[in-house]
């Protein structure tokens, strides 16, 4: 458990860096390490959001444009689906993939949405929360983008509360996981990155504590596995429910 993640802004460039270099096989690497399982996991977070066709929707951090193209699926023609993400790899690979598609891509920072302010019907997030130094700063944001009403959602990993069970998850994320990412990319020492950056991340209670403060409302998460992987629903509160 020895790797170091980079502080500070030096953290967003190596985050920026290393993601465009494992963009071509991040995939292949997200099937392996979760033995499929984000597939399932990305399906639950897009219908939580209860989209309808003709809605807009983000998708922040969206990498290679899996939840993306997910959210286009419900939001059809005549809807927007939006992915954002800082990586011009993980970008060229979304691109490339939904190329006859109507989603569309930018490049863009997670804590500054070169979006207007209530435009969007639902904001996700896939393992991107986790990678960010400002969550905050990010949170603000989504709740400044959000139509009233409109829901964000954030699929990231969890604490494991039971001991036993939080070492094995422990052992495979911190050993299995970096020694199948460098089959993948050998010699790459951004696969032990990917566990570091759970360690200082809150808890799905915390985090809960956080969307609230920010000033959303009906926050609930839903577990999986023991806990080590959790999607987050919160919402922006309607006009009509506002007081004064
Ligand atoms: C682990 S990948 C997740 C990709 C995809 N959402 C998924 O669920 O598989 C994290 C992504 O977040 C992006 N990212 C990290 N920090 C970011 C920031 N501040 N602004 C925009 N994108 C960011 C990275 O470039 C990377 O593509």
């Amino acid at each position: 458990m020895s790797f170091k993640i980079p502080g500070g802004q030096k953290k967003a460039t190596y985050v920026k860096n290393k993601f465009s270099v494992i963009a071509n096989r991040y995939d292949l690497f997200n099937d392996i390490v979760t033995q499929w399982m984000h597939r399932y996991w990305k399906g639950f977070l897009v219908r939580k959001a209860g989209l309808k066709p003709g809605d807009s929707a983000l998708d922040i951090c969206c990498g290679t444009g899996d939840i993306t193209q997910r959210l286009e699926n419900v939001v059809g023609d005549s809807g927007k689906a939006t992915g954002l993400d800082f990586s011009a790899g993980m970008l060229h690979v979304a691109r490339a993939r939904t190329a006859n598609r109507r989603s569309r891509f930018l490049q863009g920072d997670a804590t500054c949405l070169p979006m207007k302010s209530e435009s969007q019907d639902a904001v996700t997030v896939g393992f991107g929360l986790r990678n960010l130094d400002d969550i905050q700063g990010c949170l603000s944001e989504v709740l400044r983008v959000l139509k009233p009403g409109g829901c964000f959602l954030s699929l990231d990993m969890g604490k494991v509360k039971i001991p036993l069970i939080r070492t094995l998850f422990q052992f495979y994320f911190f050993v299995i996981v970096p020694k199948i990412g460098k089959m993948i990319y050998p010699g790459e020492e951004f696969f032990d990155y990917f566990p570091h950056s759970s360690l200082n991340y809150p808890s799905q209670e915390k985090l809960s504590d956080i969307l609230e403060n920010t000033g959303f409302s009906n926050v609930r998460f839903f577990n999986f596995h023991f806990g080590s992987t959790v999607i987050h629903y919160a919402q922006k509160q309607s006009a009509s429910t506002v007081t004064d």
